[in-house]
């Protein structure tokens, strides 16, 4: 891709192309405290300075993005969202600004659950429960959570006001917990009321690192035979189909926009508290990513994503979509 511009450039002129379409998802982070150090998460690698977004930065934020037409928004990131202590103001106030928005939160649920988090519910449309492996499995990839812990939070949870939460079960796949899935479906799904079981293929968050397929042909016939329709991703991908720089944004905790999670290790685009976020979309770095996805030509910020890495495997794995 960045030879396409160099060996053009009387016809490219990457300022003068279109600007991107306003924003209709968003991926905010407003804290990158955690209490885990999950195995196949990349979060110790690309984190600054440990934050919770102090609710005034949070009303600036959402002021400088009121005016986009935002229909979905992750309110999770590089961090744990319930260990911000204003989690359920966080929540409030987002639904303030964007009310018929969809809301969505993932949690590690290894923390006490209190009267804050159910009041947070009230305002999130669905929370993913991230539980990936039974017991001691759970407890490798998930360390140091502990599995009593996870017990002790669902049994609060089940007696719990969901507001309007869909609670889900987010289970990310790798080899060692495959044969798990079944165990967590009988012992936490079906009891704890949960709505579904999603399973999501571990994906590789970081730019110069690549996916190793590293699943026995057995493991593939497993998934492929019992848990196809529970499978999440999209195996008829590729980089023009990405929906991120043309409509996505991600902001870190300290303001940095990022162009998607899939990339999380890469050099921001700048920061909007410091600069106009439409100047930020509309710089030549930005639009040189837009670009190279525009025309299945990626940049180096998106030669290793997980979504075109994972196109293969999901489709041995009879994923549709
Ligand atoms: C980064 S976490 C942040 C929220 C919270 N700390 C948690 O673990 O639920 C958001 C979601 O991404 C999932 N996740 C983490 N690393 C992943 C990876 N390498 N591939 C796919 N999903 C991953 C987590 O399980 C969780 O459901
Ligand atoms: S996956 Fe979530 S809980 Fe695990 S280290 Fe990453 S942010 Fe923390
Ligand atoms: S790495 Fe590139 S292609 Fe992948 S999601 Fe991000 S912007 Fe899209």
């Amino acid at each position: 891709m960045d030879n396409l511009l160099e060996n053009q450039p009387d016809k490219v002129d990457i300022l003068d192309l279109a600007s991107p379409p306003p924003i209709t998802y968003a991926y905010l982070e407003t804290t990158n405290y955690c209490n885990l150090q999950c195995s196949f998460c990349n979060r110790d690698d690309v984190i600054g300075k440990l934050k919770h977004m102090p609710i005034e930065q949070w009303i600036d934020l959402l002021e400088r993005i009121k005016h986009y037409p935002i229909k979905e928004a992750k309110l999770m990131g590089m961090g744990e969202p319930f260990l911000h202590p204003k989690f359920d103001e966080i929540c409030r106030i987002w639904k303030d600004y964007f009310p018929k928005s969809f809301l969505i939160v993932a949690t590690n649920c290894q923390y006490k659950f209190q009267d804050r988090i159910e009041r947070a519910f009230k305002y999130i449309d669905l929370v993913y429960f991230s539980i990936d492996g039974y017991k001691e499995n759970y407890e490798r990839d998930r360390h140091p959570a502990k599995w009593s812990k996870l017990i002790t939070y669902l049994d609060s949870f089940k007696n719990c006001d969901r507001g309007i939460a869909r609670v889900t079960c987010n289970y990310v796949v790798n080899p060692d917990n495959i044969k798990d899935i079944q165990t967590i479906y009988d012992e936490i799904v079906v009891p704890y009321n949960l709505e579904e079981l999603r399973l999501n293929i571990a994906q590789c968050w970081s730019e110069n690192e690549s996916m190793m397929d590293s699943y026995t042909e057995d493991q593939i016939k497993y998934l492929h035979d019992n848990w196809q329709d529970n499978i999440k991703g999209k195996s008829k991908w590729d980089f023009e189909d990405c929906f991120w720089p043309k409509e996505g944004l991600y902001v870190t905790v300290e303001g940095r926009v990022l162009m998607c999670p899939l990339n999380t290790g890469a050099k921001d685009f700048g920061n909007i508290f410091y600069s106009d976020l439409n100047k930020i979309r509309n710089s030549s770095d930005f639009k040189k990513v837009q670009l190279g996805c525009e025309n299945n030509c990626p940049t180096s910020h998106c030669k290793n994503c997980s979504y075109k890495e994972l196109t293969p495997i999901l489709t041995k794995l009879g994923v549709t979509g």
